[in-house]
C-alpha cells in the first residue's frame, strides 16, 4: 500500500515535472534549401526559435526574407532540407505525409491572405464542413459569435466585405480548436480599418480559447500587439525578443 502510494506521488511528480519543462513548440536549426551548388538559395539558414503556450507571436520581415518557408515549416506543409521541429516535445518528421497530416489535422489552423471560402456555401456552412472533419470542433454558434459574424449566417461569401470574409476564414481555422493558429499576412488584402478589425478579433480569439497564434507580416504596426517579435532577414533571425511595451490590437495606427 505505502508502495503504491510512493509510486503514485512519484508518477504524479514526474508529470508536473514535465508539464513544467516541456517545450510548446521548439524549432532547431532549421535550414530550407532550394537548389545546389552556385545555384543554391536558402530561404532559412540556420533557424532557431522557440514558441511559447498561449503567446501571440508576430514574425517580422521584408519580402523574400523567408518568413512563409518558415510558416509553412512550423505548421507542417513543408519540409526542412536540415533542422529539428518538435512541438510538445514530440519531434515532428516530414519524411512521412502521413505523419505531417496528423500533426496539422490534430494541431495547427492556418490563415492566409486569400480567404479561401467556398463560394456556394453560406458562411455556417462553410464553417460547419470543415467542422464535420474534426475530432472536438468548438460550437459554431460561439465562434461565429466571438469573430462577429453571427449576423452573416446565412450570406454567400460574394455577399461580405474582405474584412468580413477574413473573419469566416478565421472561423475555419479555429472551428477544430487548434493549439497554434499560424496566420500568413492576415491582413495584406485589406484597408486599415478592416485589418484593425481583423486583428481585434485575432486577439479574442487567443484570450477567448487560449490559442497560440503566430502572425507573419511585413507591417512593423502589427509587430506591437505580439507578446514577442521575431525579425528575419535573408533567412536569418535578427532579433527575437519579448515585446515589453505590448499594445492591445484596436490601440494599433494602421
Ligand atoms: N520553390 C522555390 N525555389 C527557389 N526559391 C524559392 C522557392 N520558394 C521560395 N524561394 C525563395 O525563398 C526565399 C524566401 O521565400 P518566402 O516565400 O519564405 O519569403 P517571404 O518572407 O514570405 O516573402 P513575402 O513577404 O514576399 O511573402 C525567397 O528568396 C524566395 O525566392
Ligand atoms: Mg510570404
Amino acid at each position: 500500500m505505502i508502495c503504491a502510494l510512493g509510486e503514485a506521488n512519484l508518477h504524479r511528480n514526474t508529470k508536473l515535472f514535465w508539464r513544467f519543462f516541456m517545450s510548446f513548440v521548439k524549432l532547431e536549426n532549421a535550414v530550407k534549401q532550394y537548389g545546389n551548388g552556385e545555384n543554391a538559395v536558402y530561404a532559412l539558414n540556420d533557424v532557431s526559435l522557440e514558441i511559447e503556450p498561449k503567446e501571440i507571436v508576430v514574425i517580422l520581415g521584408s519580402s523574400g526574407s523567408g518568413k512563409s518557408t518558415l510558416l509553412n515549416i512550423l505548421g507542417g506543409i513543408d519540409v526542412m532540407s536540415k533542422g529539428k521541429l518538435l512541438f510538445q516535445d514530440r519531434e515532428i518528421r516530414g519524411k512521412k505525409p502521413k505523419d505531417l497530416l496528423l500533426y496539422r489535422r490534430e494541431n495547427i489552423g492556418f490563415v492566409f491572405q486569400f480567404y479561401n471560402l467556398i463560394a456556394d456555401l453560406t458562411v455556417r456552412e462553410n464553417i460547419k464542413v470543415v467542422a464535420e472533419y474534426c475530432k472536438n470542433p468548438l460550437d459554431i454558434d460561439a465562434v461565429m459569435k466571438t469573430l462577429g459574424i453571427d449576423n452573416l449566417a446565412d450570406r454567400f461569401p460574394s455577399q461580405l466585405s474582405g474584412g468580413q470574409q477574413q473573419r469566416v476564414a478565421i472561423a475555419r481555422a479555429v472551428i477544430k480548436n487548434p493549439k497554434l493558429l499560424l496566420c500568413d499576412e492576415l491582413t495584406g488584402a485589406l484597408d486599415s480599418k478592416s485589418s484593425g478589425d481583423v486583428l481585434k478579433f485575432i486577439e479574442k480569439i487567443n484570450q477567448e480559447f487560449g490559442t497560440t497564434i503566430v502572425i507573419i507580416t511585413h507591417n512593423q504596426e502589427i509587430a506591437k500587439m505580439g507578446y514577442r517579435i521575431i525579425q528575419l532577414h535573408d533567412g536569418k533571425i535578427l532579433s527575437n525578443e519579448k515585446n515589453t511595451e505590448k499594445i492591445d490590437a484596436s490601440a494599433l495606427e494602421l
